[in-house]
């Protein structure tokens, strides 16, 4: 049995020896375009069903012990085999050979032990080796020798302990070394020879005891840009050896992060007065002394790092000589030792005064006593300053406390968590340039004349959430009319009434954080006139008398002509009530969150202008219905919602329109089956609202449905009645045609000649005159043609009513000759009319012809003669012409009407 088809059994069993035989199925690789993911598959074999097309097979975290070179044939276009995290002991030189267009090869965490020199002979396209985390001791002869092209080689956490690792020249393109965490102890020129024609731009030798650098290890390096030797114990004098091996070097980087430097002295980096060091990281040091003049020698620096020290006092000339530093990092960099007053640290005046190209300057979580008239002078370019956390007794800010920074064109300022109680006026006057300003989570708790911001020309963002307190006037903000986002969040906010508004002269402000305050009392001015407005923060106040129905004075409109607002929160409010038109000019709102409120029912058309919401939080309220008439026009372009834990009721009424709303809407709904739950009717109790079957609530649509049936029958029957009593006669009249025709009383459509005559005329006695006038010339005039004449073929006067029915079947035609006279007959009306139209019937509609000798409206016709026109077509009807110039044309038609054969077509 193969295998292939004994997998899926054992599978399905889950029999746990054939278990690993599944978990081998390589058909468990995610291949996405020409990449194979087979990680944490539990492999123990190359998997030989991927696409032979795959560039980058990844195999890490497996159980794989080789990679034989035979199961690779198949994936000749590998660019990158990443094997990491696996047990692989042994490697063979074939490998390559079968991969030629292996760029990347990632062995870390396996078990190679030995490199030798065929290893990597056919590896000729490798840019990239990692072999990190393996168990190589030593490397022998030259393994890496026709690595041509490699650039980066990672043989850190091996156990070496030498950096030897080859004979002979190689390596030309290497840019990265890393080597870091092994047992090497001592640099030695000859065991880095082998790099003599390389350009590192990283050697990393951290992590290794290095206790001896010998001379010219550096120069026996092509030309070395970075190195890396932290968490060293190079201590002071070793460090001092360091740079002087580094002098004339092509160092750039250079790293001694944790390397136990306690202190620096104008001897210490003296060494690397000849090269262009431009970074020089010395965190982690515990260092407290930096002697004057230490830096003397890095005219080039752009970047120093001394975060995390314990420096204890910084002398007039420790950074003489920087004068080309832009970045220095100082957080953290002075002793903590606060408690003794005999160690806090000191920032001597005119420290910086070398500093003339510095623009982003550190100095978080320090301890320093405040500031002095020179500390920060000469910072010429300074643009960034963070002084968070800095001072352990700043409490007044002076007009003092900042002139030393008169004459830095300072952007930002930080100076959060300093316990600052209190601003004085004009504090920060000669910050002329300062755009942000951070005094957030300080102590401050003060009236705010408006004098504390005297010169922020330029401010744009002032934070002072978390403080003490902050009373406001009207005039708190008159001198910073520049501002954009102030951020007022838990400050205890007083007399945020008043009138005229403190926020007034804030014609820019786009973003206004008032939340957490407790804000009871504002009225409709407080926000007049923002209309840059965007973000508005109002959370966690106690606004809700304010939507009060009840309030006197009606609702507070607090919302009106905020017509740029997008982002509006009212969370925590307290609110039950919201008037109609509390949103009514915020066109551009986009998301709103009045989530933990006690809201019930919203008034319909409330969210009538937000066709633009995206988000909509209404969690927490006790909102039982959502209808279409409120929600409709705020869930049009919503992409996501929050109505979570409210006490819906799972009734057609309230919620069928939110459920197929919900059932059908793309928008992003959080937890729709846990958190949306029925509460009432107590049936529905604690089921989820989406899984509220609404079928039942379409039968009640039914009411609907027969509406508009009992409509329709309603509106057919008026117009039945109507049309009986217009139209009734001519419906019997047909429905009789269709019987006869249906009954089978089939048209006798005889031949003329079987007729005697060819039409029986029917007329008043005083019409006689005229129908003989007309009639006896035709028959002259066709001598075929022959009426039937009461007058002439009757015996003289004598009307039997067996005769007429006779001559009416023996006539092709009836002809009615009507006038006034023939209504008025009472032997014609009815009898005659009946017979002829028992015939029409029977036989042919076209049977008979009406002659209207004068105008008849319809109405009389059927009064007297019970006939209509609408009975006959209308070559049957002709009308004797007023003048005379037309009777010619009347014979003509006549003689049509009686030329007609009796059909129906
Ligand atoms: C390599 O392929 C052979 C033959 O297909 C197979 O028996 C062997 O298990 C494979 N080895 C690995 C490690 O995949
Ligand atoms: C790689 O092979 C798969 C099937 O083996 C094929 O669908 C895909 O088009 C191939 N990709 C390229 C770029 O040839
Ligand atoms: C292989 O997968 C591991 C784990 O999923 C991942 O960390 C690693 O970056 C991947 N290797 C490559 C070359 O994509
Ligand atoms: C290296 O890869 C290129 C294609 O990227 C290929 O043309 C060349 O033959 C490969 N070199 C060797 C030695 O296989
Ligand atoms: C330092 O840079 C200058 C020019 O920028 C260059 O002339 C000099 O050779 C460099 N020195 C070293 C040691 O790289
Ligand atoms: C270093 O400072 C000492 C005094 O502390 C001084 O005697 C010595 O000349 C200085 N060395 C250099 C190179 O400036
Ligand atoms: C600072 O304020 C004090 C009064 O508080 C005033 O006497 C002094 O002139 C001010 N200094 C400057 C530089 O404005
Ligand atoms: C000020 O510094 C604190 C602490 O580092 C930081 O959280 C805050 O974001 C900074 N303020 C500004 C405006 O960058």
């Amino acid at each position: 049995m193969s295998r292939s088809l004994l997998r899926p059994v054992a599978c399905c069993l889950g029999l746990l020896p054939l278990w690993l035989l599944c978990a081998s199925s390589a058909s468990r690789c995610a291949v996405w375009r020409e990449v194979a993911d087979c990680s944490h598959l539990r492999l123990t074999q190359i998997p030989d069903d991927l696409p032979a097309n795959v560039t980058v097979l990844n195999l890490t975290h497996n159980q794989l012990r080789k990679l034989p070179p035979a199961n690779f044939t198949r994936y000749s276009q590998l660019t990158v085999l990443d094997g990491g995290f696996n047990t692989i002991s042994k490697l063979e030189p074939e490998l390559c050979q079968k991969l030629p267009l292996l760029e990347v090869l990632n062995l870390q965490h396996n078990e190679l032990s030995q490199l030798s020199d065929k290893t990597f002979t056919f590896c000729l396209n490798l840019t990239e080796l990692c072999l990190r985390y393996n168990l190589i001791h030593t490397i022998q002869n030259d393994p890496f020798k026709n690595l041509k092209n490699l650039i980066k080689l990672d043989l850190s956490r091996n156990g070496l302990s030498s950096t030897k690792l080859g004979t002979q020249l190689q390596l030309e393109n290497l840019q990265e070394l890393l080597l870091s965490n092994n047992k090497i102890h001592v640099l030695r020129r000859e065991e880095l020879d082998f790099l003599g024609n390389s350009s590192l731009k990283k050697l990393d030798l951290s992590s290794n005891q290095i206790k001896e650098f010998s001379p010219g290890c550096f120069h026996a390096i092509g030309k070395l840009f970075g190195l890396s030797l932290n968490n060293a114990q190079l201590g002071p004098s070793l460090t001092e050896k360091l740079c002087l091996e580094l002098s004339n070097t092509h160092i750039q980087n250079l790293s001694l992060s944790n390397t136990q430097l306690t202190r620096t002295s104008n001897v210490t980096f003296a060494g690397l007065k000849q090269t262009n060091l431009t970074t020089l990281d010395l965190s982690y040091n515990s260092l407290s002394v930096i002697g004057n003049d230490s830096f003397a020698w890095l005219s080039r620096l752009e970047r120093l790092l001394l975060e995390y020290n314990s420096v204890v006092r910084l002398f007039p000339r420790s950074f003489y000589g920087l004068f080309n530093v832009r970045y220095l990092n100082l957080r953290h960099c002075f002793t903590k030792q606060s408690h003794s007053l005999a160690v806090l640290p000191k920032i001597d005046d005119f420290s910086f005064q070398w500093l003339t190209r510095l623009e982003y300057l550190n100095l978080d979580d320090n301890n320093f006593p405040g500031t002095k008239s020179d500390t920060f002078t000469g910072l010429a370019q300074l643009r960034y300053l963070s002084l968070s956390n800095s001072f352990s007794s700043l409490q007044t800010l002076t007009n003092e406390t900042f002139v030393s920074l008169a004459h830095s064109p300072l952007v930002t300022l930080n100076l959060t968590k300093n316990k600052i109680s209190k601003i004085e006026s004009g504090a920060f006057s000669w910050l002329g340039h300062l755009k942000v300003l951070d005094l957030g989570i300080n102590e401050i708790g003060q009236e705010l004349t408006g004098e504390e911001w005297r010169g922020l020309g330029s401010i744009v963002e002032i934070y002072l959430s978390y403080n003490k307190y902050l009373e406001l006037t009207a005039k708190s903000f008159a001198s910073v009319p520049s501002l954009r986002q102030l951020m007022l969040r838990r400050v205890v906010l007083k007399n945020l009434d008043s009138s005229p508004s403190p926020f007034r002269p804030l014609r820019n402000l786009t973003i206004l954080d008032l939340s957490n305050n407790n804000i009871a009392n504002i009225n409709e001015e407080l926000l007049e006139g923002l209309e840059e407005l965007e973000i508005l923060d109002m959370q966690h106040n106690n606004l809700a008398r304010l939507w009060k129905h009840a309030n006197p004075g009606g609702p507070v409109q607090f919302l009106k002509g905020l017509s740029h607002l997008h982002v509006l929160n009212l969370e925590s409010n307290g609110f039950d009530e919201i008037p109609a038109e509390a949103f009514k000019d915020l066109f551009q709102l986009k998301s709103i969150n009045l989530g933990l409120n006690n809201l019930n029912i919203l008034p319909s058309s409330l969210f009538d202008n937000q066709g633009s919401l995206k988000s909509l939080s209404l969690q927490k309220n006790l909102i039982t219905s959502v209808e279409k008439s409120v929600f409709g026009p705020a869930f049009k372009s919503l992409s996501s919602l929050d109505m979570r834990f409210n006490p819906f009721d799972c009734t057609c009424e309230s919620i069928a329109w939110f459920v197929s709303w919900i059932n059908s809407t793309p928008t992003n709904i959080s937890e729709l089956s846990g958190h949306y739950l029925c509460n009432t009717p107590p049936q529905y109790h604690g089921f989820p609202v989406m899984l509220f079957d609404i079928s039942p609530c379409k039968d009640s649509a039914p009411f609907e449905l027969l509406f508009m049936i009992n409509t329709s029958i309603l509106l057919i029957f008026v117009f039945t009645v109507l049309m009986i009593h217009f139209e009734g006669w001519r419906v019997s009249f047909y429905w009789n045609v269709l019987v006869h025709r249906a009954l089978g009383f089939k048209e006798m459509d005889r031949q003329p000649e079987q007729f005697d005559y060819a039409a029986y005329i029917i007329h008043a006695y005083e019409d006689r005159d005229w129908v003989w006038e007309n009639f006896s010339p035709m028959e002259q005039e066709d001598q075929t043609l022959r009426f039937c004449l009461e007058e002439r073929d009757f015996q003289a006067g004598v009307l039997e009513l067996e005769a007429i029915v006779n001559s009416i079947k023996r006539s092709r035609k009836t002809i009615f000759v009507i006038t006034q006279h023939l209504l008025k007959d009472p032997l014609c009306k009815r009898f005659k009319v009946h017979q002829a139209l028992q015939k029409a019937i029977e036989q042919n509609l076209d049977s008979i012809i009406l002659i209207f000798l004068e105008e008849i409206p319809d109405y009389k016709l059927n009064h007297a003669l019970c006939l209509r026109r609408g009975m006959f077509k209308s070559r049957c009807i002709l009308n004797w012409p007023v003048q005379k110039e037309r009777e010619s044309a009347f014979h003509h038609k006549l003689q049509v009407a009686l030329g007609s054969r009796n059909s129906v077509h």
